[in-house]
């Protein structure tokens, strides 16, 4: 039920903050994702503000959750070390790979990750998947190149839908791209990326996470 998806959330967030008690220096900069679960890991991390230097924030409504908390939020450029990325996924393999930006913040979150040295990975049990793909790839593109990318898509074998009426942090729109049948994620997030007119897509196989803390009816498991 969504309740149980909710708690497990809420478990995986508190963990994360666990993990994050441990393994973060004294005042560094930590990076924060987007969404439902990440917001879980927001209202953890106020409780040590004090502990962190700031956050580096991978959109518009976790940098204000962050505020809201009093937590400063630092940009990406004047951060050179960026020890552990907290973020959720849509979907998540057995080797860490994932699908993102079911919120569109999938730009901003790939750049965040790139940087840091730790992805850690919060997801309830729902988001694990043997392959990749059932969650339609979130691709974000360049407002005038949307036709001509969705057609490039189409003969790498997707069906590409417009998400009509949203616009991303980036002044961009997305596609989602509904059955790809995806044997070899990090070969088709090259493909993607390689389309013109192409910002990012929202598979994370190339950088994908280095932890990941699931929450299930059975409790928290860390994998490594
Ligand atoms: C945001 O664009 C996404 O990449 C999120 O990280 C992902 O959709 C997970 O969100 P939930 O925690 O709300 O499921």
């Amino acid at each position: 039920s969504e309740q149980q998806k909710n708690e497990q959330k809420q478990k995986a967030a508190e963990a994360a903050l666990d993990y994050v008690k441990a393994n973060l220096p004294k005042q560094a900069v930590i990076g924060v994702g987007t969404g439902s679960t990440v917001n879980f890991f927001i209202d953890a991390l106020a409780t040590i503000k004090h502990d962190i230097e700031a956050a580096v924030s991978s959109s518009e409504a976790s940098t204000e959750r962050l505020k809201q908390h009093g937590i400063r939020v630092v940009d990406l450029n004047s951060v050179s070390d960026l020890p552990i990325y907290v973020d959720g996924a849509d979907e998540i393999d057995e080797h860490k790979r994932m699908v993102k930006g079911g919120g569109a913040a999938l730009t901003r979150e790939k750049i965040v990750a790139a940087v840091a040295d730790t992805f850690v990975c919060i997801v309830d049990e729902s988001k694990q998947v043997g392959r990749l793909g059932g969650f339609p790839i979130p691709v974000e593109v360049i407002p005038m190149a949307r036709s001509y990318v969705a057609r490039e898509i189409v003969k790498l074998g997707g069906d590409p839908v417009w998400r009509e009426g949203v616009t991303t942090d980036n002044g961009n729109w997305i596609l989602d791209v509904h059955n790809f049948d995806i044997v070899d994620p990090i070969h088709l997030e090259q493909q993607l990326n390689n389309i013109v007119g192409v910002v990012t897509n929202g598979l994370f196989a190339q950088r994908g996470a280095d932890v990941t803390i699931v929450a299930s009816a059975a409790g928290i498991e860390t994998l490594k």
